[in-house]
């Protein structure tokens, strides 16, 4: 039966949605291990929490620690500043905060999944610049470049150079993050960040830029690991169990596949490490040993 024209603009309308969650979907792969954090966490922040003293380790507690690093944080925002640029601005939970507090924000990180939440999640109102920053073609100066736990994804000899393009002379640099010391050389851990404190500040000072304030927050971040901890044991690894056990009992070729994909090696190490490794938490002993988490506002001078 032939369509009408108003049958034919509804179905191709309608052709076309289909069309671009298909396509969507075909493009953005998701991230599955941020997917289920986020689904876990339940905020727009991918940061630590900056708990209250004593306070016990529950998930609400958790997301309130989260909001408070962000208002910690902002705190230290210079007054006058007005343009912000969100580097590593991961799903927009920092971006939103910082527009209701009346800052212009733009947001930067490197992956599409990350921009397609990052867009649902703060309105489509912020912008968000798709590309690392040591790629980062500036558009348009700042008057602050935040870093909210990116530094150590960015190439050290690249992070104050690239600051350096987008702020005036005068602007700042607000970065909070964590750091290994120099006592942790030589230490094979796993979560051992790859930035030493000592060689960031050295880049700071090489690069022109002086610290106005630093605030160690160690303290205040350690419960967060106590809290990932807990949720790893009680939870994330009896559910793992639980799936692998089901595999094993229903589909019982299917787990044997995948026992012998998990022995495969990449570069000497077995898979079923390299995952495990990634899943485990960092043990808050070793955070208290060999690293801080300090935020530092540096001004270019
Ligand atoms: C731990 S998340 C922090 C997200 C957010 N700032 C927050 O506080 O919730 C790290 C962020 O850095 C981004 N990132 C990773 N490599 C980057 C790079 N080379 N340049 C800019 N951002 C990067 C990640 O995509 C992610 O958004």
């Amino acid at each position: 039966m032939a369509q009408t024209r108003g049958e034919k603009r509804l179905f191709g309308r309608s052709r076309e949605k289909l069309a671009s969650v298909f396509i969507k979907d075909e493009k953005i792969r998701p991230n599955v291990m941020l997917k289920y954090y986020l689904d876990l966490s339940g905020t727009d922040y991918l940061h630590w929490g900056y708990w209250e003293e004593g306070a016990e380790l529950s998930l609400e507690n958790f997301q309130a620690a989260q909001d408070r690093y962000a208002e910690e944080l902002f705190k230290l925002i210079p007054p006058g500043v007005e343009w912000i640029l969100d580097v590593g601005c991961g799903v927009g939970g920092n971006a939103k905060k910082l527009k209701e507090k009346g800052y212009k924000v733009a947001g930067l990180a490197p992956d599409p999944y990350q921009e397609q939440l990052f867009k649902e999640r703060t309105g489509g109102e912020i912008p968000f610049l798709l590309t690392t920053f040591q790629d980062y073609k500036p558009e348009r100066p700042y008057d602050l470049v935040l870093m909210s736990e990116s530094v150590q994804y960015i190439p050290l000899d690249m992070t104050f150079v690239k600051a350096k393009e987008v702020l005036p002379t005068g602007g700042y640099l607000l970065t909070s993050d964590y750091y290994r010391l120099e006592s942790s050389k030589g230490v094979k851990e796993h979560h051992l960040p790859s930035i030493y404190l000592q060689d960031f500040l050295e880049e700071a000072e090489s690069q022109g830029f002086e610290i106005l304030k630093q605030e160690d927050i160690s303290a205040a971040v350690l419960p967060t690991l106590h809290y990932g901890q807990m949720l790893f044991s009680r939870y994330i690894k009896p559910t793992f169990s639980a799936q692998l056990l089901a595999l094993k009992v229903h589909l019982p070729l299917g787990y044997k596949i995948l026992k012998s994909f998990l022995r495969l090696r990449i570069k000497g190490e077995a898979i079923e490490t390299i995952i495990r490794n990634n899943l485990v938490p960092l043990h808050p002993e070793v955070f208290s040993k060999y690293m801080k988490y300090l935020i530092i506002l540096f001004r270019k001078k």
